[in-house]
C-alpha cells in the first residue's frame, strides 16, 4: 500500500535547515500533495526521494526495501521518477529525442531518428499530448507550457510506480492543465503512488486524496482531502489567519501611458491596446494566444513590424530591452531562469541590476547601499534567504520569482509589464504582490500584467482585455468582467482573416 516511505529527512545548506526530520508517504492509486510556502522544501524533498541531494539524515523505503540513493539514474531504475520544477531541455535536438534522452543508446548501434519520431508521435497520442506538441520541434521553439509536457513525458514513459510532480501547472494553460489532470486520473487509476506539489488550492482539492503540509522544513501534518478546507490548509502553510487576498484601494487613472495602435508583431496582429497611469490593465486568454508575445514586443524584445507605439505620449520604436528600460519600463517575464535573472549572482546584484544607472549618479554605488535596498525588498516581500548574498540559483523558485519583481519594484518605472507574476508564488506573498501593485499604481505606476489565473486577473485588474489567436478579441471593466465571460471570448476562434 506505501510504495514509498520517507522518515526522518533532515538536510541543511549551510546555515539554512532545508528539511528538519520530514516524513512523508506516498500511497499506491493515491495522489498525496505536497503544499508549503515558498522555500518550505518541497523541491529539496523531492530531490532527495529522487536521489539527487544526500539526506544529512533520515531513511527512504520504496515498495517495502530500504533504498538510498546517490544519483537519479538510480531512483529511475528502481522505479521512481520526479518531474522538476524547472525542466531542462536541450535546446537543439528535437522533442522526439528530448523525451528519450538518456533512453537512446538502449536502442541499438545507429540512431534511427524516424523511429523515435514514431515512437515519441505514439507516446503523445496515448497520453492526449498530440494536440499540443509536435515530436519533430526542436527544444528551443518550446513554449514554456511544451517544455513542460516534455518533461512530464519523459517520466512517464518509463512506467515508473512513484512518480513526483514539482508544480507542473505553474506555466500551463487551462486547457493543458485539463489534459494533465487526465492523465493523472488515469496514472493513479492504474495503482501509480503520486506525489504533487502545487501551490494551487483549487487543484489540490481536485485531484488529492492526502494533503501533507510543511512549513520552514517541517512536517505540519498530514489530511485527508475530505476532512480539511481552504482555510485550514493556508492556517497550516502560513501559521495564520489569511483575512484577504485582494487589498482593492481606489486609485486615480491619468493620461495614458502606454499606447498601441494596430501593431503587428510576427505572432499577434492588429493590436489596439492602452494603459493609463495608476491603471492595472490584465490580459486574460489561452496559453497560445501570443500575450507573451506581445509584451515582448512592448518591451522591445520583440521586433514591431507594423503599427504606433507610445509611451508617455511619445512614439518610441525600442531596438532592445535596454531602450524601454530606459524609457521608463520595467518587466518581468514568463520565464524567469532564462531571461530575467543571473543565476550565478547574489540576491542583492539581481535586486539592483536595473536601478544601478539611478542611483549610480554620484560615481559610485556603495556596497552599503546595495546592500540596504536589497534588504527592503528581501522583508517586503518576504524573499527567503539567508542574506542578500546568497546567489539567486539557491533560492526556492517562487524566492527566485520575488527577487525579478524586487528589482522592479526598485527600479520606480512609469511601467511595468508583468508576465504571469505570481507563477509558482505561494498564497502569502501573492497576496504581498498583490498589495505592492495596488500600492504602485496608487503612485501613479501603470500596469500591464499577463496572468493564466483567472481570478488572478479578475481579483486584480481594473480592465481587461482578452487575447485570441494573436488577436485582442474583446476588453471589458472589472464590474463586466466575470470568468464565463473571459472564457467565452479567450475561446473564439478568430474565423475570418483581416477584411481589409
Ligand atoms: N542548493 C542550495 N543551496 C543553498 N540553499 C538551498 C539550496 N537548495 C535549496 N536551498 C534552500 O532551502 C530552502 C528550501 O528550498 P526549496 O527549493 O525546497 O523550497 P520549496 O518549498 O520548493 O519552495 P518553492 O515553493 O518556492 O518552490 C530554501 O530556503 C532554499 O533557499
Ligand atoms: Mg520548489
Amino acid at each position: 500500500m506505501v510504495a514509498l516511505r520517507a522518515s526522518g529527512i533532515g538536510k541543511r545548506f549551510g546555515a539554512v535547515i532545508a528539511l528538519d526530520g520530514v516524513d512523508l508517504e506516498l500511497r499506491a492509486g493515491e495522489v498525496t500533495a505536497i503544499m508549503g510556502e515558498n522555500g518550505a522544501g518541497k523541491s529539496t524533498l523531492l530531490k532527495i526521494l529522487e536521489g539527487d541531494y544526500q539526506p544529512d539524515s533520515g531513511q527512504l523505503s520504496l515498495g517495502g526495501r530500504d533504498v538510498s540513493f546517490t544519483d537519479p539514474s538510480q531512483s529511475r531504475a528502481a522505479g521512481l521518477r520526479v518531474i522538476a520544477q524547472e525542466p531542462e531541455i536541450v535546446p537543439y535536438v528535437t522533442v522526439a529525442e528530448n523525451i528519450y534522452v538518456g533512453g537512446i543508446s538502449k536502442q541499438g548501434f545507429f540512431f534511427d531518428q524516424r523511429g523515435l519520431e514514431k515512437r515519441a508521435a505514439e507516446d503523445l497520442a496515448r497520453f492526449g499530448f498530440d494536440r499540443v506538441i509536435s515530436p519533430k520541434t526542436i527544444g528551443r521553439e518550446l513554449s514554456p507550457a511544451q517544455r513542460q509536457i516534455v518533461e512530464i513525458m519523459r517520466a512517464i514513459v518509463d512506467d515508473p510506480d512513484v512518480i513526483c510532480f514539482d508544480e507542473p501547472t505553474s506555466s500551463l494553460g487551462d486547457d493543458e492543465v485539463a489534459l494533465l489532470f487526465t492523465l493523472i486520473r488515469q496514472l493513479r487509476a492504474e495503482g501509480k503512488a503520486i506525489g504533487y506539489v502545487s501551490h494551487r488550492m483549487n487543484e489540490i482539492f481536485q485531484l488529492a486524496d492526502r494533503i501533507t503540509v510543511l512549513r520552514d522544513g517541517k512536517l505540519v501534518g498530514s489530511k485527508l482531502t475530505t476532512e480539511t478546507d481552504n482555510n485550514e490548509l493556508v492556517r497550516m502553510m502560513v501559521g495564520r489567519d489569511l483575512s484577504q487576498l485582494y487589498h482593492r484601494q481606489p486609485h486615480e487613472t491619468g493620461a495614458p501611458v502606454l499606447e498601441l495602435s494596430k501593431v503587428d508583431t510576427d505572432d499577434v496582429s492588429g493590436i489596439d491596446l492602452m494603459v493609463r497611469a495608476g491603471e492595472i490593465v490584465g490580459i486574460a486568454g489561452l496559453v497560445g494566444a501570443g500575450r507573451s508575445e506581445l509584451m515582448k514586443a512592448i518591451v522591445g524584445d520583440l521586433p514591431v513590424r507594423r503599427g504606433i507605439v507610445r509611451v508617455n505620449g511619445r512614439e518610441v520604436k525600442f531596438a532592445s530591452p535596454a531602450d524601454s528600460v530606459a524609457a521608463g519600463i520595467g518587466f518581468a517575464p514568463e520565464e524567469r531562469k532564462a531571461e530575467a535573472l543571473v543565476m550565478q549572482r547574489t540576491v542583492r546584484d539581481n535586486t539592483v541590476l536595473a536601478v544601478l544607472p539611478r542611483i549610480a549618479k554620484a560615481f559610485f554605488v556603495s556596497t552599503a547601499t546595495e546592500k540596504s535596498l536589497a534588504r527592503r525588498y528581501i522583508e517586503q516581500l518576504r524573499i527567503r534567504t539567508p542574506s542578500t548574498e546568497q546567489l539567486v540559483k539557491n533560492l526556492s523558485g517562487g524566492n527566485q520569482q520575488k527577487v525579478v519583481l524586487a528589482r522592479w519594484l526598485a527600479h520606480g518605472p512609469t511601467l511595468l509589464v508583468l508576465d504571469e507574476p505570481t507563477r509558482g508564488v505561494d498564497v502569502g506573498a501573492k497576496s504581498e504582490i498583490y498589495g505592492i501593485v495596488e500600492d504602485l499604481a496608487k503612485q501613479g505606476v501603470g500596469i500591464l500584467f499577463v496572468s493564466s489565473e483567472l481570478p488572478e486577473v479578475l481579483g486584480l485588474a481594473d480592465r481587461i482585455y482578452v487575447m485570441a489567436g494573436g488577436r485582442i478579441v474583446g476588453d471589458m471593466d472589472r464590474e463586466h468582467a466575470s470568468e464565463e465571460a473571459i472564457l467565452a471570448l479567450a475561446m473564439l476562434e478568430v474565423a475570418a482573416p483581416d477584411a481589409a
